[in-house]
């Protein structure tokens, strides 16, 4: 006799949440085309093409056998380190399992059910899912015609409900930037029951002047969050390590009180305290991207598609056909790319900035795709 099936009811709140939809990994690719996975290169969720730090890798080598400890749930020597290059104290310094994590920390913190959560339309997508999975309300304001965010607009989003706005800048889908006199001014419009989440994951990449020193509102006390991580310059995405910074003492309360014990794995904090301690990794991968970055654009510029110009180590671009379709051409070709549509631009394709050789294997495989007329 089969057990009856009574399902438990779950919160109202999940039904709402659209999940996050990953760049697809080398191996599902070749699993579903058949093809060699060392034949195919991902160019869809912004990693570091030129790996982590050599100092890193040693770094994990020597602790290896560590793994069998829990981690400093604290993150002591990780924030001391951090503390030391960002030029701030440790204690203004939380870790997480990635910024996603830090995301999860304030959404978990102080989100619930009336409260509201300003973010640019689209936006970084963790930002949106861990609003509504706390039953809050994600109030999305249309980026501005060059994708940067619209920050008059989003200041008069704000409401009393709101409890957060996120800023991604670099922005993520689309790599532009809003400059230092922008966000000046945004900050200084906020009313102050509101917290303004920095989000700089790309921020070693950018290279234009007027960028804002963000850290610089840390220090003044206001309601402010910068974040931070190892996932992308310093290419450790797969340890999953990244921070917060702020003073705002009693916002780093509410996110330890929220934190699971042991949340950034061990191997993750010495290989994060190691890439700080190389001088190298930060402008070595920023020359990559910039030369990658000036081929691509070259390149776009020839085949006659539109970009955003990117401030990031990825770039937006339009392909000007169905990205669907083109998606599934450059995949036959082993090239992964992320398609638009989930952004809601239909025709366009977000790639990451790769190698010189993977680039120029990803341009080769666009001209193709867009030529195909299968
Ligand atoms: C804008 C932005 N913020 C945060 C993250 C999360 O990074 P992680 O959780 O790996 O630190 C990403 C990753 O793609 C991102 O693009």
């Amino acid at each position: 006799m089969s057990t009856p099936v009574v399902k438990t009811p779950y919160r109202a709140a999940i039904d709402r949440i659209t999940p996050y939809s990953p760049g697809k990994p080398i191996e599902e690719v070749a699993r579903e085309l058949g093809l060699d996975p060392t034949s195919i290169v991902k160019m869809a969720s912004n990693e570091n093409p030129l790996g982590p730090s050599p100092k890193a890798t040693e770094a994990m080598a020597a602790h290896l056998r560590d793994v069998r400890l829990y981690p400093d749930s604290d993150g002591y020597e990780l924030r001391r380190a951090l503390a030391a290059h960002l030029d701030v104290p440790a204690d203004w310094l939380i870790i997480g399992r990635g910024s996603d994590e830090v995301m999860h920390f304030l959404a978990v913190g102080y989100l619930e059910a009336g409260d509201e959560v300003v973010m640019g339309d689209p936006p970084f997508s963790m930002y949106e899912i861990s609003t509504l999975l706390m039953g809050a309300t994600p109030v999305k304001v249309t980026l501005r015609a060059d994708y940067a965010h619209d920050l008059e607009a989003m200041a008069k989003a704000v409401t009393p409900a709101t409890k957060l706005v996120y800023l991604a800048n670099p922005h993520n889908p689309t790599g532009a930037m809003n400059t230092a006199a922008e966000v000046e001014a945004f900050v200084r419009a906020l009313p102050p029951h509101v917290i303004l989440v920095l989000d700089e994951a790309y921020c070693e990449y950018v290279t234009r002047e007027d960028y804002p020193d963000s850290l610089q509102y840390v220090r003044e006390g206001r309601n402010v969050i910068v974040m931070r991580t190892f996932s992308k310059i310093y290419a450790l995405a797969g340890l999953r390590v990244g921070y917060g910074i702020t003073a705002r003492a009693e916002m780093l309360q509410v996110m330890r009180q929220v934190a699971e014990p042991f949340n950034a794995c061990n191997l993750g904090q010495w290989a994060a305290i190691a890439s700080l301690a190389d001088p190298d990794q930060v402008p070595r991968s920023v020359a990559a991207n910039e030369a990658g970055k000036a081929y691509l654009s070259a390149a776009l510029a020839r085949m006659g598609l539109p970009y955003v110009p990117t401030q990031s180590n990825f770039l937006l671009l339009d392909t000007r056909q169905p990205c669907r379709a083109v998606f599934s051409q450059l995949l036959r070709r082993g090239v992964i790319v992320r398609t638009g549509d989930i952004f809601g631009y239909p025709t366009m394709i977000r790639v990451t900035i790769g190698t010189a050789e993977e680039n120029a294997r990803f341009i080769a495989a666009l001209e193709a795709a867009l030529a195909a007329d299968d």
